[in-house]
């Protein structure tokens, strides 16, 4: 049963847009799994290290746990029913999904927005989940716009008319 407090800070956190991504691995048996998850983040240019974190309640919880690398694809705004496919109860997440696979044997989407191929640098306990961080050994990028997800709901990106800005 979840309280109200927590409802009240999933809802206070959900005012913070991000994109979608589905995380994948190769399971110990050789089986693909994929999980869809917004808490992936950038870390650290050199080295190039990026984060995300599973719930330790999650199924696939002991897979990430266990692997030595995984790929996180940033999906594009066409990709919105696989979103919810990896984020549903399903017996085959990738049933009629066409995937690559890369040396690692971690299977690769088509048609995202980026692709992050990583191995596992370091896990972190994070209370009820597991922040895991992982060191980029290959990136693409397709140009296709992203998908976004906030306050609970899918949305399309509309870039203001000459924002463009770089970090420092
Ligand atoms: C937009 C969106 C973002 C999500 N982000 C995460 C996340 O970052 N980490 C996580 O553990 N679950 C996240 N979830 C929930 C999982 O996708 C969901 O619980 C999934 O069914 C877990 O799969 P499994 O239990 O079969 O492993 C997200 C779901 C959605 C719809």
């Amino acid at each position: 049963m979840i309280s109200d407090e927590i409802r009240e800070f999933r809802s206070a956190l959900g005012q913070f847009a991000t994109g979608v991504t589905i995380v994948t691995t190769r399971g110990a048996s050789g089986e693909d799994v994929g999980v869809t998850a917004n808490s992936f983040n950038s870390v650290s240019l050199e080295p190039p290290l990026v984060l995300w974190s599973v719930a330790n309640s999650a199924g696939c919880h002991g897979h990430f746990c266990a692997c030595e690398a995984f790929a996180v694809h940033v999906l594009s705004s066409r990709q919105r029913s696989l979103s919810q496919t990896f984020s549903r109860r399903c017996d085959d997440r990738f049933a009629g999904l066409e995937v690559q696979r890369n040396a690692a044997g971690v299977p690769i989407i088509t048609g995202c927005a980026a692709v992050f191929e990583c191995n596992i640098h370091e896990r972190h306990e994070g209370g009820d989940h597991t922040i895991i961080v992982g060191h980029v050994t290959r990136f693409e990028q397709t140009g296709l716009r992203p998908l976004v997800f906030h306050n609970g709901h899918y949305a399309h990106i509309q870039a203001y008319p000459d924002s463009r800005t770089t970090k420092p």
